[in-house]
């Protein structure tokens, strides 16, 4: 009898830590190691998914850049080119109504159109022409048209990159596109300044972005080769023959937006207006860019939500966000805090979030790692000290969209950037806000334009 008493005893208190200690699900035991990249690269490619077309991502500052850039940016750098990118998709999606923050003041750009070049930060390697050649590109879904440094160029006018010129010369499937055609014409004078007036055949383009950076050359069409027998025939860029901005030794950039000149939309009929991608971990290696969505059968992973667009702009991918959970507990914001919804960019570093979420985020965000010093003067408002520290316990912090799906974002690696609370606050409750790159990492991100839904998957890569 005493022993049965006894065992219920035991039982019951066990019952009770299992249940009670629910509060302490909400938190993860993190390395502080972990918060650093490695510098090794030891990237495989057991992420890429069969049956759909899909290239390694890697970070262009990480372990397993193509190439390594002699100018290492400062955190404080990346932050400013992050924020001045937010910025300029801010006012270009709210057509320049947004005024920009002061010390970003010369960063502001209604005329350009793309985001800071400088501030994207993934990669990928695609083959270019007939035979093709490998090129690295920035990856971007804040922008549309997708461009290479092509020779002929002189030093004066193209940057220093990694690999050869692209040689248009040099391959049997290149074309440069004629100024009679619907796509040169799509270019209209004020978005891609279309320079058929130089009495030319041959069909201009220009890019500027936010940051000043620039490219200039002949639109025109090639053979995209994303991986071994995976082409996209004709397809559009532009070969750049006038570039400026930093050294940083990549070969150019693939639109990702949803504009007409962009790399999903031009592929609509083969992959219906749907990508994804994983951006990997810190410590990882690659993650993916895959174009097409998985068979039906292949997306019980993921947590959709409806896809929305700006009136004005088709660039920009957009969702609602309805809550936010920190440490397992819903925070106490009202859903019309959220009413000017959430644009999704891969250039993003930081997470903009109207006033009111920011607010409610920051404060149950610190109240949960109360444990640790913050640094009065960090980089961003809410940066740690972890000096000491071999782990830290980190909240979790979980997004929930319209539609009801919640999505946890990985704790590792999603949350903090260089100690600090990867998130900002991007303005009022009435405007945009804008779902950055660190929240993103180690999911897939599934924008699927032609069934108007994101989906996201944890543990993607
Ligand atoms: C902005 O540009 C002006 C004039 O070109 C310059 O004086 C000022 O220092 C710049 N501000 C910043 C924050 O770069
Ligand atoms: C030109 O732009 C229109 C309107 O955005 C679009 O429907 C069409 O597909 C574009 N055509 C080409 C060839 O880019
Ligand atoms: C961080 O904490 C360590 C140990 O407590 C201290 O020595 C150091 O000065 C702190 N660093 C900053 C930037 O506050
Ligand atoms: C956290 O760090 C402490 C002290 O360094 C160590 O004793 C403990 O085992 C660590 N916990 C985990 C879960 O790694």
């Amino acid at each position: 009898m005493a022993l049965s008493r006894l065992l219920l005893f035991v039982l019951l208190s066990s019952y009770y830590y299992i249940a009670h200690g629910g509060h302490r699900n909400g938190f993860v035991v993190v390395q502080t190691r972990s918060f650093e990249s490695k510098s090794l690269c030891s990237a495989s490619t057991t992420n890429l998914e069969l049956g759909r077309a899909s290239v390694p991502v890697v970070h262009r500052h990480g372990p397993c850049a193509p190439s390594q850039s002699s100018h290492k940016l400062s955190f404080a750098e990346r932050l400013r080119l992050s924020r001045a990118r937010a910025n300029f998709i801010m006012s270009r999606a709210s057509n320049g109504m947004v005024s920009t923050r002061d010390d970003d003041a010369n960063v502001s750009i209604p005329t350009h159109l793309g985001g800071s070049v400088d501030s994207l930060e993934y990669v990928v390697t695609v083959g270019l022409g007939t035979p093709a050649v490998s090129q690295v590109l920035l990856m971007d879904t804040g922008s549309d048209l997708s461009w290479v440094q092509c020779a002929p160029c002189n030093s004066a006018a193209c940057y220093p990159q990694k690999d050869p010129l692209f040689d248009p010369t040099k391959s049997s499937t290149y074309a440069s596109i004629p100024c009679d055609t619907a796509a040169c014409q799509n270019l209209t004078a004020d978005r891609y300044q279309n320079g058929c007036t130089d009495g030319g055949a041959h069909c201009g383009y220009r890019v500027e972005y936010g940051d000043g950076s620039k490219t200039r050359g002949v639109y025109s069409t090639e053979t995209l080769t994303l991986a071994p027998g995976v082409t996209v025939e004709d397809f559009r860029f532009g070969c750049g023959r006038d570039q400026r901005g930093d050294n940083d030794k990549y070969d150019g950039l693939v639109g990702l937006g949803g504009a007409p000149e962009s790399l999903v939309v031009q592929t609509s009929p083969v992959y219906g207006r749907a990508f994804s991608y994983c951006l990997p971990a810190l410590n990882s290696d690659a993650g993916f860019l895959a174009l097409g969505a998985p068979r039906a059968a292949d997306t019980s992973g993921f947590v959709f939500t409806p896809m929305s667009h700006l009136s004005d702009t088709a660039t920009f991918y957009m969702v609602t966000l309805t809550g936010i959970s920190v440490a397992g507990k819903q925070l106490d914001i009202p859903p019309s805090a959220f009413r000017g919804g959430m644009i999704i960019d891969s250039g993003t570093v930081i997470t903009g979030l109207p006033q009111t979420a920011y607010n409610a985020l920051q404060a149950a965000f610190r109240k949960a790692m109360e444990a640790y010093p913050l640094l009065p003067n960090g980089d961003l408002d809410t940066c740690y000290n972890f000096t000491g520290y071999s782990n830290v316990t980190v909240p979790k912090v979980a997004f929930t969209f319209s539609g009801g799906g919640t999505v946890d974002l990985d704790v590792h690696n999603g949350i903090l950037l260089k100690d600090c609370l990867a998130f900002t606050e991007s303005g009022p409750d009435v405007g945009l806000g804008i779902i950055g790159n660190v929240n993103q990492r180690t999911l897939e991100v599934l924008y699927d334009a032609g069934q108007g839904k994101v989906g996201f998957r944890a543990g993607a890569c």
